[in-house]
Formats: C-alpha cells, structure tokens, sequence
C-alpha cells in the first residue's frame, strides 16, 4: 500500500529531544521554544511568534485577540477545516460562508464586500495547499471597513504571496505542525502575531490569561491572572522535534516541490483529454507542494476513482466536507451567497499521496495507477494509451 502520508523525520529529532530532557525543562518557552520562534521570525518577517499546542489553538488565540465576541460576524470560506470556524463559535461568533475561486480553490474576494453587515469583524483567509490568497485586494477591503484579517496558514509554511511569507500578511496569523504537514512535531502550531499592539496581550492569553511571561523577564514580581486565556502553549519536547524538523524545512520544501512537479508534469494528458483539472497556482505565488490533488471532470466518477486506487494499493482521500452544509455549520453559521464552487469541488476532489521519501518513482506508479484506474471507469474513447508516457507501472 502507499500511505497518503508518512511523517518525515530528519534524523535529528532524538538528539534534541535528549537536549531537552537533559536540560530539565519540559514544559513550555524553554530553550527551544526560543529557537522555534526566532526561526520563524527571521523567516516569515512577522513581529512574535509564539508555538502553541496546535494550529487549532493558535486560531482561537487570534479569534480572542481580535476581540469578537456573541453575535459577531466573521467571514471565511466554507471550504476549511472545521478548526477555522470553531475558533469562532466559541466566542459566541458567526461564521458567515463565502464561496471559493474556482481556480485556487481560496475564498472568493470578489465575492467579500457584499458580505460585510454592520456586525461584521474580520475575515478569516485559508491558503489553501499553501497558495496564497488574493491578500491585497483582501486587505483593502479590510481596511476599508475596518476588519481584522487573521490568516488560517495551517498548509502555508514556507509559501509566499508577492514575494511575502503566508502568515505574515494579515493582522494575525497561525501555522500548523501536525503530522501531516510539511514541518512537524505530532501537533503543534504558532500564532503569528504581526501588529505591536497585539503583543502584550498574545503573550497573557498564550498563558492561561496570566502575565508569566513579564514575570519570567523580571518586569513584575509575582505573575497574576490577567485577561481570559488558556493553556496553548507548546511543550518543550515537541519543540525540541520542531526544531530539527525548522533546520531542514528548506530541503523538506525542495523535495516535496520535485514531487509536486513530477506529478504535475505526469498529468498533463489527463488534463488535456479534460478528465481532470490540475491545480492552479498564480504566477505572484510561491507555493510550498502541501499537496497534490486533482478534481474529476465528472463527479459521479470521484468515489469510484478513491475505492478503485485503494484496490490497487494506494490510499488517496478528499476532502473537505464544505462547512455549510455540515450540522454544526448549520446551526451555528449561515452561508450567504451561493456556495456552487465549493459544492462541486468537494465532491471532486482526490488528493494524493504526498510525503518526502516517497521517489520519484512511486510518484509516476501512482499517476499510472490513476490513469489505469480512470480507463477502467470508463473515460470513454478520450481513454487513449491509458498512461502517461513518463509513468512506469
Ligand atoms: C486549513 C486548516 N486549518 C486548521 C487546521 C488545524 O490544524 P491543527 O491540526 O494543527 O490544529 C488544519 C489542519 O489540517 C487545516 O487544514
């Protein structure tokens, strides 16, 4: 079988883990908390950065310091991870839904002013499989009325917008390590933090709502509880594995986007006998090849297409079921315009296997795999050969 995943590690993990043990300190903003977070600093340019728990956990930091509150409005596309949403419902927020572009597959700006109301207070942006959004026109709109844009920038390590690293565009940001990342500790995440005025206050709610963090810098003599909060904060041991996973997120980048182009350059006929579209990534974008995927031409052929790989070994998924039409998104947000992009997308999509040590190789018997697969469902005559000329079985 190939996986659809299998978390990289370069090696290093053990040694600095054994630091950290070592070292004494387990908990939270050690030794290489530090390091983690200069590293991102130096390279995304943002003002802090702080690890957290997960991506899940940096977004909630960001819905709270953007201070929404019941009954507020804040537009994301539906097609996300439920994580972005939920940020928001638990301050009592309504997500409102916005369709997505059909080439990106990233929230459909064109489509945000008409959804801003008088209780609207920012738009939450997804980099979808690490391509940026259309962050100008979005931050124009945001300045014009006054909103908050937080970045969800789970899939956008190491990718960047106009020549500026996703993350670090917005007001706030948030970044995931979770396995399937590119980089990765097992879960893991950083708030991004890009305004000054937001520093004082990330850093209280990073810990349990208390002012610890001047406490340690010798600023206040005792630490009290300060502002709501909760415990977001990384361990030690999960930065000690970020940090070598940090050290070599240029090669890891570089490997997975030789993958990316393999697959890219093996569907090509596909695409042009119109079975599948491609991704899309706009010439102003730098992507970091998160991920592979392909959208079926024909819909009904998608799940066929899923369980007909796994017959042949290899595991592919789709995703996302689009958030408006989830229960939850039901009753705790609304949809405001017509979501047909996001419908037909997800029902679509298939991502493939992605992950770095997979080869070059495997990349071309999976495109084998699901030229050979498509043939079998019937692609009609459009069928040709079958395969790719590149790929070998
Ligand atoms: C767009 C998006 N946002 C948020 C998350 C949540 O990240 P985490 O698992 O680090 O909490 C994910 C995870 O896959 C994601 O894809």
């Amino acid at each position: 079988m190939i996986p659809f995943n299998r978390p990289y590690v370069t090696g290093r993990e053990f040694h600095y883990v054994s630091e950290a043990i070592e070292a004494g300190h387990l908990s939270g903003n050690g030794d290489f908390t530090r390091r983690c977070n200069g590293w991102l600093e130096r390279t995304t340019g943002c003002a802090a950065s702080l690890l957290t728990h997960s991506c899940t956990g940096a977004l909630e930091m960001a819905v709270i310091l953007s201070e929404i509150g019941p009954g507020d409005e804040v537009i994301m596309p539906s097609y996300t991870f439920v994580s972005t949403a939920n940020a928001v419902v638990l301050r009592g927020g309504v997500p409102v839904f916005l369709d997505i572009r059909s080439d990106t597959l990233n929230i459909d700006e064109t489509a945000i002013e008409a959804a801003i109301t008088p209780r609207t207070k920012a738009i939450v942006v997804v980099h979808y499989a690490g391509v940026g959004c259309e962050m100008d026109a979005i931050m124009q709109i945001a300045s014009r009325h006054e909103l908050a844009v937080i970045e969800d920038a789970a899939q956008g390590l190491g990718a960047t917008y106009r020549e500026r690293p996703l993350g670090a565009l917005g007001h706030l940001g948030a970044v995931s390590f979770h396995e399937t990342k590119n980089v990765i500790s097992g879960e893991g995440g950083a708030l991004l933090v890009n305004e000054e005025r937001h520093l004082d206050r990330a850093q209280v709610v990073h810990d349990k709502g208390t002012d610890r963090a001047r406490f340690w810098r010798g600023e206040v003599d005792k630490y009290t509880w300060r502002d709501i909060g909760s415990s977001f904060l990384m361990s030690e041991i999960n930065a000690a594995f970020l940090w070598a996973q940090l050290e070599s997120a240029r090669e890891i980048t570089a490997a997975r986007l030789r993958l990316w182009k393999r697959y890219h350059e093996a569907f090509a006929e596909l695409e042009l006998e119109d079975c599948v579209r491609r991704p899309t990534v706009p010439p102003h974008c730098r992507h970091n090849a998160h991920m592979y995927y392909l959208l079926v031409s024909r819909p009904e052929l998608r799940d066929p297409l899923l369980e007909e790989l796994d017959r042949r070994g290899v595991n592919s998924v789709f995703h996302y079921v689009p958030l408006h039409s989830s229960p939850a998104g039901r009753r705790f947000g609304r949809a405001d315009s017509n979501l047909r992009v996001t419908d037909t997308v997800s029902s679509s999509i298939i991502r493939l296997p992605l992950w770095v040590g997979m080869g070059e190789q495997t990349v071309q018997r999976v495109a084998a795999h699901v030229y050979d697969a498509l043939r079998d469902l019937g692609r009609g005559q459009a069928a040709g050969s079958g395969r790719p000329q590149t790929a070998s079985a």
